[in-house]
């Protein structure tokens, strides 16, 4: 049985004092529902959240991490960090991260094999751009990103995995996948983790669609067979909108 996971990605938004303000809010509209939720935060609101959230069943996670254990690498936090802070994931791979911040296929893989050691489950994203859709390749990108993104995990390791689809031209843009679009490629995710591993090991990864998910729009992704969560942007700021969501 999946459990329908929604998480927010503020992205770099929220100062320490405005994550405090939406904990805060959040928890007095949040009821704990059968869907699992979390907030992934810029690193420095991640110990307020933490507190805010604890007892309440709410996760926090992170937005990126290093892979190395420690060492000189300015401007960088390791997996003890977030450890260390208590907090529940990690995204990895986002595809702003691999265009601005040069996140390739093989650092995805090395930060997943490093959290993957410890109690923090990675958010992998995956997703096409609008030029590589129109050129009929999503297909291949997604699954060349799965390919060389989950090298050396074993099927054991990939069931902490959460797979986040989010087609580039769908971020921040307002123009959201449709549900179809969302649940065919989900689909095509869940047969490529059939391939690389088994039918029960693909069974029980959590699938999310990220991609200009709002109140408005919410169920009807949700609904999709294949789309176990959703990964929320610009709409996970507003603590009623989010809840929202997690209500579809
Ligand atoms: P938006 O919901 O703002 O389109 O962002 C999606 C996203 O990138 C979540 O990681």
């Amino acid at each position: 049985m999946r459990i329908p996971f929604i998480a927010g990605n503020w992205k770099m938004f929220k100062t320490k004092a405005e994550a405090a303000s939406f904990a805060y809010n959040f928890k007095a509209l949040y009821k704990g529902t059968d869907v699992r939720a979390a907030i992934c935060a810029p690193f420095t609101d991640l110990d307020v959240l933490v507190e805010a959230f604890r007892g309440t069943g709410i996760g926090v996670g992170a937005q990126n991490v290093h892979f190395a254990d420690s060492g000189a690498y300015t401007g960088e936090i390791s997996v003890q960090m977030l450890e260390e802070i208590g907090v529940d994931y990690c995204i990895v791979g986002h595809s702003e991260r691999r265009q601005y911040f040069a996140e390739t296929d093989e650092t995805v893989n090395l930060k997943l094999k490093k959290l993957l050691e410890g109690p923090i489950r990675p958010i992998m994203c995956v997703g096409e751009s609008l030029e590589q859709r129109d050129a009929g390749q999503l297909f291949d990108v997604v699954r060349g990103q799965l390919e060389k993104g989950l090298e050396g995990i074993s099927a054991e390791e990939m069931r902490k995995v959460v797979i986040a689809y989010e087609p580039i031209w769908a971020i921040g843009t307002g123009r959201t996948a449709t549900p179809e679009q969302a649940e065919e490629m989900c689909a095509f995710i869940r047969q490529t983790l059939i391939d690389l591993y088994d039918e029960e090991t693909a069974d029980e990864v959590i699938l999310q669609y990220g991609g200009s998910v709002k109140p408005a729009n919410a169920s009807e992704i949700m609904n999709m067979e294949e789309i176990d969560g959703a990964l929320v942007g610009g709409a996970s700021l507003k603590p009623a909108d989010l809840m929202a969501i997690i209500d579809f």
